[in-house]
């Protein structure tokens, strides 16, 4: 684990603040990579990387407050360290010169956004779709737009209850571009289980591949503990990211349940 101190922090919607932090491996991380964040005397937690700037040896982690660790992080400002141990797990595959779908929500717009300035470095065509309940909630809806913008790429955002965009579920959204006819070589995805899963069935209906980023308790991060499991996959190690085909595999867990520390399954 190394011992970095935070450079700044940026509140991006009331219940979320990004990190940034000096690291060189970390800033040299694929999207889709995760980092074990370590605060202090509280607990070491597991979160994607949401900027990758190796060129400035930066890096940023996205953190929606939803419990004791995530608080404490939040209570913490430029100045103070945290420890990170990594980056862990797989990323997105980067495909090349294609036209891409690519849906989050919530936290899951984290990796998903270094994802798309990966992509149009690489040529590729994006049509990013992005959701939340609110209008507060469409985090890095500036930044990915600016991306998009000089790629050519397209940006719609979609909340539930209409105050900016569609008011649609983003999944909904998704479905009327089948559903019109658009192609897509590749969907990827990250947010809200449930809303994963509805990208599943809809890769599969319309024949396109797939990829989503899981969360699952994690503790070691390395494959030994068996904390993250879902089938026969250990999240950390076999992820987080999962092809269509390995979720199609594990599809009696996937949107249904994830284990807690016990072991013991909970709904998601
Ligand atoms: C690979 C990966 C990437 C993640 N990336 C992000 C991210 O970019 N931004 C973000 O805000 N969150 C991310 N998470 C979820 C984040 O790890 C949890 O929200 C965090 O651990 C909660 O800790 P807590 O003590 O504040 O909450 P707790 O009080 O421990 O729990 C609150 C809720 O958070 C979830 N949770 C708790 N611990 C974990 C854990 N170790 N792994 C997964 N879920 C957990 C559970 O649903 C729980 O009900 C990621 C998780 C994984 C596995
Ligand atoms: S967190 Fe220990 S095996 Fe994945």
């Amino acid at each position: 684990m190394r011992t970095v101190k935070l450079i700044r922090v940026t509140a991006e919607a009331p219940t979320v603040k990004s990190f940034a932090f000096n690291d060189g491996l970390c800033s040299k991380a694929e999207p889709g990579q995760f980092v074990m964040v370590w605060i202090p005397t509280v607990d070491e937690v597991p979160m994607s990387l949401s900027l990758l700037n190796s060129t400035r040896g930066q890096a940023a982690i996205t953190v929606e407050r939803v419990g004791e660790a995530t608080e404490a992080l939040h209570n913490m400002k430029a100045g103070d360290s945290i420890g990170v141990r990594g980056p862990f797990g797989n990323n997105y595959t980067i495909s090349r010169a294609s036209k891409v779908m690519i849906v989050g929500g919530g936290t899951g717009l984290a990796s998903l956004a270094s994802l798309a300035e990966k992509l149009t470095k690489e040529g590729t065509k994006i049509t990013f779709l992005m959701g939340a309940k609110r209008k507060s909630g469409l985090l890095f809806h500036a930044r990915i737009g600016s991306v998009l913008s000089k790629a050519k790429g397209r940006l719609i955002a979609a909340t539930e209850d209409g105050s900016y965009g569609q008011r649609s579920l983003v999944t909904k959204s998704a479905e009327k571009l089948f559903k019109r006819g658009e192609k897509f070589s590749m969907i990827y995805t990250c947010g809200p289980e449930k809303m994963m899963v509805k990208m599943l069935h809809l890769a599969e209906k319309f024949h396109v591949p797939f990829e989503a980023s899981l969360e699952r308790f994690m503790r070691c991060a390395i494959g030994l503990c068996g904390t993250c499991v879902i089938g026969k996959y250990r999240v950390c190690r076999d992820g987080p990211i999962f092809s269509g085909q390995q979720l199609l595999e594990v599809e009696d867990e996937f949107g249904c349940w994830r284990r807690g520390f016990d072991g013991r399954k909970t709904r998601v």
